[in-house]
């Protein structure tokens, strides 16, 4: 299950905990209820983030050679970072981030979106049919990235071919063959940001100026252009994939009854980008009257955890305000929560306020596809036509 989880967050039958064992035989503690997943995210001390960027498949003596023949190098310094660096680090790029910068870029993107919906309405009208993946998703998060940390010129599709293959090497079941390719594409990027992290402004420059070395900068930049873009990617995707199936949804958008930002909530809600996260136990403890030993793996299923039916009153259908519907833990919880969560609410709400209209008259052709992974959705492509 560990591999395709989101296609049973609605399957009645999981304990509270469930030991899962993977395809290399590591058995991880699978947490399924809202309640132990809150408690696991929000208590650092007997939980740690260290295995949070793990690879999942471990990484052969070859693969790790290509890594190393690109001076490749990831020191903990957000999402797996539970030292006293984590702090100072997060309040930089937290910064960045700022709702007040998230917000001045609202204009600029509605504006984007609004030419983007256009030309895609002109395709549908004509009788065509259109990858909302590729013309809407794909790229509209990196470019207001781009804009917030003052991002280099790299091209979108390269960034992207890096982000995914960063994603399949840490998180997919894999064959050697297969992370040695994934190896050379994360090493040669790794390359390009340690040329930005020397001399480029925006962020580095911030992270720099506080004194945090070279490795630092790097990491901070590989983890944001990973998790702060892709993630947000998916999650348009599979929002509005989820929305063509929801006429109601779209007639309350339509006229006004249903507010985009508890479409946006219910959306992270049920359709989670991010469908689990790691944990590792740093002492022997309990959880959930299980026996957890020192140095277990937490597979903590953020994605079951948002259908809980202690928090939410019906589980499984998309009701945006239900009771319960923000209560999710789709960006986590604790000292990690996530930090561009104010951007990829923005984001969502001006995407689904453009497109909504549109979605209202097409059918699926293709419905987007995820290939196996134990935390990332990462959907391909997503193809309607005019009904
Ligand atoms: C729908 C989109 C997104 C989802 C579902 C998501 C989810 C998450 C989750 C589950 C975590 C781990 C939280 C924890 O350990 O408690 C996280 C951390 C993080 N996210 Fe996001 N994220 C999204 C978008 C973004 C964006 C747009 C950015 C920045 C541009 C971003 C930056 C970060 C950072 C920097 C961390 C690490 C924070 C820390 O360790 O202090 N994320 N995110």
């Amino acid at each position: 299950m560990l591999f395709r989880s989101w296609a049973q967050t609605a399957d009645a039958h999981w304990p509270d905990v469930a030991r899962v064992r993977d395809h290399v035989g590591v058995a991880h503690l699978v947490v399924t209820r809202h309640a132990l997943v809150r408690e696991v995210l929000t208590d650092p001390a007997t939980y740690r983030p260290d295995n949070a960027l793990d690879a999942v498949t471990p990484i052969p003596v070859a693969a790790l050679r290509v890594l190393a023949g690109h001076r490749f190098r990831l020191p903990p310094t957000l999402a797996n970072n539970g030292g006293a660096s984590h702090p100072a680090i997060r309040a930089i790029v937290a910064d960045a981030l700022h709702p007040t910068r998230v917000a001045a870029q609202r204009p600029w993107l509605t504006d984007l979106v609004r030419e983007r919906v256009g030309g895609i309405a002109a395709t549908l009208d004509a009788g065509g049919s259109v990858d909302l993946y590729a013309r809407l998703a794909a790229d509209l998060p990196l470019l207001v990235l781009a804009r917030l940390v003052e991002l280099p010129d790299a091209p979108v599709g390269a960034v992207k071919a890096f982000a995914r293959a960063a994603l399949e090497l840490f998180w997919a079941p894999l064959d050697a063959d297969r992370q040695q390719a994934l190896a050379a594409e994360v090493g040669r990027f790794h390359r390009v940001l340690r040329e930005f992290a020397a001399t480029g402004g925006g962020l580095a420059g911030s992270l720099r100026a506080a004194g945090h070395p070279p490795d630092v900068v790097v990491g901070a930049l590989f983890f944001l252009l990973v998790a702060g873009q892709e993630t947000t990617s998916q999650f348009l995707t599979l929002l509005l994939h989820r929305l063509t199936g929801e006429p109601a949804v779209l007639a309350g958008l339509r006229d006004g009854t249903v507010p985009v930002a508890d479409v946006v909530e219910e959306g992270l809600r049920l359709e989670p980008p991010i469908v689990t996260w790691r944990r590792v136990a740093a002492v022997d403890t309990t959880l959930g009257g299980t026996a957890v030993p020192a140095g277990t793996s937490i597979v903590l299923w953020l994605a079951r955890a948002g259908r809980d039916p202690a928090t939410v009153d019906a589980p499984d259908e998309f009701r945006p305000g239900q009771r319960g519907s923000r209560r999710h833990l789709a960006f986590g919880a604790g000292a990690h929560r996530c930090v561009g969560d104010q951007l990829a609410r923005m984001e969502a709400a001006v995407v689904v306020t453009e497109t909504a209209p549109l979605l209202d008259g097409v059918s699926v052709l293709r419905p987007p596809w995820c290939p196996d992974n134990l935390t990332f959705r990462m959907p391909d492509a997503f193809v309607v036509r005019r009904r």
